[in-house]
């Protein structure tokens, strides 16, 4: 039982050595989580021998064998796979066992359907920062789960990031929809800034260089002044009639915040149009 065991002790196995399963297992390693206790499978072997190599932790290309010893089962598939991975698992046991899914749009429900056991699931939702341990992760945990298998969830999340808990799964999608695909936001923001910035004589490369040092110690500072509201933050460093005021009010009267509104309100109806159709398996 995982109830028994402390959570370095505790064998989790990932279904799947890509991007994103990589990252995470990296993020544990790091914040010392015993390799040993760690084991993937992969379709193909040369990320296997390549993470093997990088990190020591346990290989195989037997799903089976990974549901087997491990109490913690991260599947880590891209969506369209998922039904075909799980259905030369359903002979496995998983009464004790903690299935998380971080496939975007696959629901608890039709995980166990897909098992055919009615399993303690959760879902997790991490971005791409969580490759260099700055990821942003959304947890929600089905009724199987015991409050000892949702703190290895946040721990195995907090490894690699920042965690939240929803307590509605459809709450998955609005955390799609804020920090899932917010990377990208970020990056078409950042984009236009370049473009401007080189419009008006600067070099690409200095420019980049400056504006995602902005971005980098503006979240700093809002993560550290976390108890002040965001509206006040940015009053404080706009003066009437300065430069930073003027634009602001160029991005008020561009509605800027209506922008950002239906763009949230498009990330979030396709993430609930995807679970509902059963397409899954499109990119976020
Ligand atoms: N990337 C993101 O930003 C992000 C964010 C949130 C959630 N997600 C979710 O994370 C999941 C993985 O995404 P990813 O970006 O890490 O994808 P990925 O790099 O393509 O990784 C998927 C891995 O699954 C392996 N695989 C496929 N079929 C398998 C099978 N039958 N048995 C064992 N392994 C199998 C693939 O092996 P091969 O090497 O043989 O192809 C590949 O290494 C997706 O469901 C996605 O929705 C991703």
């Amino acid at each position: 039982m995982i109830d028994s065991l402390t959570l370095g002790e505790i064998k989790i196995g990932f279904i799947g050595c890509g991007n994103m399963s990589s990252a995470i297992i990296k993020g544990m390693v790091q914040a010392k989580y015993d390799p040993k206790n760690i084991s993937v499978s992969n379709r193909s072997v040369e990320k296997l021998h390549s993470i093997q190599k990088e990190l020591n932790i346990g290989i195989t290309q037997n799903n089976s064998e990974i549901c087997e010893n491990a109490l913690v089962i991260v599947i880590a598939v891209k969506p369209q796979m998922f039904a075909t991975v799980c259905e030369p698992l359903r002979n496995i046991d998983f009464s004790d066992k903690l299935i998380i899914s971080i496939a975007a749009g696959v629901k608890t429900s039709q995980i166990s359907a897909f098992l055919q056991h009615e399993s303690a699931v959760i879902r997790a939702m991490p971005n791409t920062p969580s490759v260099i341990s700055e990821g942003a992760t959304g947890l929600f945990a089905n009724t199987k789960c015991n409050q000892q298998q949702k703190d290895i969830a946040e721990k195995i999340f907090q490894s690699v990031g920042k965690t939240a808990w929803v307590k509605d799964e459809d709450q998955i999608n609005t955390v799609t929809a804020i920090a899932g695909s917010a990377p990208a936001y970020i990056y078409l923001f950042m984009q236009a800034m370049v473009d401007q910035a080189v419009s008006l004589g600067f070099n690409a490369k200095d420019a980049r260089t400056l504006i995602t040092q902005s971005f980098i110690g503006t979240a700093k500072l809002a993560q550290f002044k976390s108890d002040i509201q965001l509206d006040d933050l940015r009053q404080a460093v706009t003066s009437p009639g300065g430069t930073t005021f003027e634009a602001i009010q160029s991005f008020k009267n561009n509605n800027f915040s209506e922008i950002v509104k239906e763009a949230v309100n498009a990330a979030y109806n396709r993430g609930v149009s995807l679970g509902e159709a059963g397409e899954e398996g499109k990119p976020l």
